[in-house]
């Protein structure tokens, strides 16, 4: 709050009081911490740009070497199994660097746009689950059948699923739960105030949830999950929300979260439906 008082007085000279004016600071205050963090998320997606790219360049040419030093070396060399780790930590390294290339929204060295229907993604991925996945959360699905498609990279829309299926599995913490996985189309009309939260234009969407009964999201961390390097897990490395967000965005949607503390969450994805798609029929469900 800024307050700021001016003293009246009587013709007599006699103090009558004070005329004040008291200006409630919050919203400038908000703003002002907002426009400061995108700044700094601004330079750090460029610091990201960076050394995503130089490590990309590094763990290429790691891949190289190793494949030509085991393409050399006899099954029953004894330097064989130290090569064969090198490969696989460099293979993590990779992981990371897509991860931030993904945070970035930078794809100049991956494959092109093609035609992605989301469900199919879903019904793609959910057989594959890993049995420790399937072992901690019951995964249910409500899918829509001839949903409109979307112009996107599918290797990144299935990065997108999986991580949210694995944060919400994460969230349940070891205790038996939910996760539901919902597509559906949605419009945002014109004069919808639904498009102005969204901050998404006018238009045919796609819509990807993952609900999950887990353990809901502080609002301490809503504020910063989407960062990189954010994680309250053990294990974690803060990096799959920042690439997914940053996917997201590359295919020009919008990616928001609800929660209850200690009630589960849910994320929910819109994608623009690609210019070509046939319309979507939502009465018919998976
Ligand atoms: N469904 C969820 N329920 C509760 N908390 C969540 C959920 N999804 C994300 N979070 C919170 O957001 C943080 C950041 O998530 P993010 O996926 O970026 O990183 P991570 O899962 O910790 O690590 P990584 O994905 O890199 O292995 C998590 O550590 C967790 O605190
Ligand atoms: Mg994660």
């Amino acid at each position: 709050m800024l307050e700021k008082g001016t003293p009246r007085f009587l013709p007599n000279g006699d103090f009558a009081g004070y005329v004040g004016i008291v200006f409630d600071l919050t919203d400038i205050k908000r703003g002002q911490e907002r426009a400061l963090r995108e700044k700094n998320l601004e330079n750090l997606r460029v610091l990201s740009a960076g050394i995503a790219h130089d490590f990309n360049t590094l763990v290429g040419a790691i891949f190289g070497e190793v494949d030509l030093a085991l393409s050399d070396m006899p099954a029953n060399s004894p330097g064989r199994e130290n090569v064969e780790r090198i490969f696989a930590v460099a293979k993590r390294a990779a992981d990371i660097v897509r991860l931030l290339l993904a945070y970035v929204g930078d794809w100049s060295d991956d494959s092109e746009t093609e035609l992605v229907d989301l469900t199919e993604v879903v019904e793609e991925i959910v057989p594959h689950l890993k049995a420790p996945i399937l072992r901690r959360a019951e995964i249910r699905t409500c899918l829509a059948a001839r949903l409109p498609s979307v112009r996107g990279r599918m290797q990144q829309i299935r990065l997108v699923v999986l991580n949210l299926i694995l944060n919400a599995v994460e969230a349940l913490e070891g205790e038996k739960g939910l996760v539901t996985l919902t597509t559906a189309p949605v419009e945002i009309p014109g004069d919808s105030m639904e498009g102005s939260r969204e901050g998404l234009p006018t238009g045919s969407y796609v819509k990807l949830e993952v609900s999950d009964t887990g353990s809901g999201i502080a609002e301490e961390v809503q504020d910063r999950m989407f960062d990189p390097y954010f994680s309250t897990r053990f294990l974690g490395r803060g990096l799959g929300l920042a690439a997914v967000q940053g996917i997201v965005h590359s295919h020009r949607g919008a990616i928001h979260a609800k929660s209850t503390p200690g009630d589960g969450s849910t994320f929910e994805v819109l994608l623009p439906v690609a210019s070509n798609s046939p319309p979507a029929d939502p009465r018919q469900m998976r």
